[in-house]
């Protein structure tokens, strides 16, 4: 039974990159080399950055695109939800239905290769070439980007999401020193927390908790074996697996999962009124902290890695394509052609609590919070993981069914039957 799925998902697999090759022959091939003068009229621009924290930098990216274009129109189609939970299936329906916007906002990495093998973005690899990003960009990078030699998309950014955001003086007014270096730690001062009638954990929707459980299973099983849940080299049924998503689970106990905030952001605010401790979640939390709420970085809010995760980057990176059929091409061109050159970035990313993917950032940009992973990111040794939630390393239709599995496993706190959920999609999804 698995097996002809297999084979059937193999066959459907060459046929979309058959439809890949065969699309971009009849398709007006390299992107315009000009990128000389400003265009004008409409640009359609899709994403999920709607609401404090993630709008900031997308509108300082958006205005610099005006500034230099001032005659287009620029509309800003958003979807809310944070992670892109809401947007990526409002788009789905519009890629399905042959209707993209301009340009649309995907994670870097496995999110977006059913799109290319679907052929519903173009190879833009022309524009690579003449703005010279070959050299820019991180291999790392470019290799999650590149199907079969060609590039899809231009990333704009690189977060981190193994953070533990905190409020200092909660902690000083509990009697705790610092914050906790492994989950057992964060489980013995959770007693203290509680007792002080703090939570000791704040969580929102289904996927903050994915994004927990990433870096959980980061912190107990370390970079190697976490790394291997994606490759299949770690099995998911195996005994340290199924011991740290019981250790999930205690620390799920910890949480105000009952009344789970509606996004990331709601999430955040008993730990900014004193009545929280802890959060996990990734540094676009600082623009939150930081321009939202004109908090003092350190004092008033502060970060260290997530339990277990010091020496770590789990990263994930936003990017931009260009669909095939959008409807204002030599805009869009035109924008990832901004979204990816150096002032665009460096305009971006101080604003939206990121570091550039490109190589050459300037460093004085980046004070604060960011001087950190600004360093950490290109520190050799500094070990890199990519990140589940955020579309890094588990194509969509795996994801999908971790997903409906995690809703049950938070609820039940079944790690066998999650375990195996997982294993017998991944098996099926390759
Ligand atoms: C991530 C995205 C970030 C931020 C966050 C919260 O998936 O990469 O840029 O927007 O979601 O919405």
């Amino acid at each position: 039974m698995r097996r002809s799925r297999t084979g059937f998902l193999a066959l459907t697999l060459a046929a979309a990159l058959f439809a890949v090759t065969a699309c971009g022959d009849d398709e007006p091939t390299a992107p315009s080399a000009s990128g000389t003068g400003p265009v004008a009229g409409d640009f359609e621009f899709f994403s999920w950055w709607t609401g404090p924290g993630d709008s900031e930098g997308k509108q300082a990216l958006l205005d610099l695109f005006k500034q230099e274009n001032p005659s287009v129109n620029i509309i800003d189609a958003v979807v809310a939800g944070g992670a892109g939970t809401n947007a990526q299936a409002a788009l789905a329906t519009r890629l399905q239905t042959n209707d993209p916007p301009d340009s649309y906002q995907r994670h870097a990495g496995a999110e977006l290769l059913a799109d290319i093998q679907a052929g519903k973005v173009e190879d833009i690899s022309a524009i690579y070439d003449q703005e010279g990003w070959r050299d820019i960009f991180p291999q790392r990078l470019l290799d999650m980007i590149t199907v079969d030699g060609k590039i899809y998309s231009v990333p704009v950014n690189i977060h981190r999401s193994n953070l533990l955001w905190y409020n200092p003086q909660v902690l000083e007014e509990a009697g705790i020193a610092a914050p906790p270096k492994t989950w057992d730690e964060f489980l013995q001062q959770a007693q203290t927390l509680e007792a002080a009638g703090k939570t000791p954990l704040t969580i929102g929707p289904l996927w903050t908790q994915e994004h927990l459980l990433e870096n959980v299973l980061l912190g107990e099983l370390g970079p190697d074996a976490y790394s291997g849940l994606w490759s299949g080299q770690t099995d998911w049924t195996s005994a340290p697996v199924t011991a740290a998503l019981d250790k999930y689970t205690e620390v799920l106990k910890h949480t105000n999962l009952s009344e789970a905030a509606a996004d990331w952001q709601p999430a955040i605010d008993p730990i900014i009124d004193g009545d929280a401790a802890y959060n996990v979640m990734g540094d676009w939390a600082n623009t939150y902290f930081a321009t939202a709420k004109g908090l003092t970085f350190e004092t008033q809010y502060n970060v260290t890695p997530s339990p277990g995760t010091d020496g770590m980057f789990n990263f994930l990176s936003d990017s931009f394509t260009l669909p095939v059929g959008a409807e204002h091409r030599d805009a869009a061109i035109a924008w990832l052609r901004l979204a990816g050159s150096k002032e665009g970035q460096d305009a971006f990313n101080p604003i939206k609590g990121s570091i550039p993917a490109r190589t050459d950032a300037d460093p004085s940009k980046y004070t604060g919070y960011l001087a950190h992973p600004l360093q950490d990111w290109s520190n050799a040794s500094t070990q890199i993981v990519g990140s589940l939630t955020h579309g890094a390393v588990a194509n969509n239709a795996w994801k999908a069914e971790l997903e409906t599995a995690l809703g049950d496993f938070v609820a039940d706190g079944d790690s066998a039957k999650f375990a195996a959920a997982v294993k017998a999609a991944y098996e099926a999804n390759q």
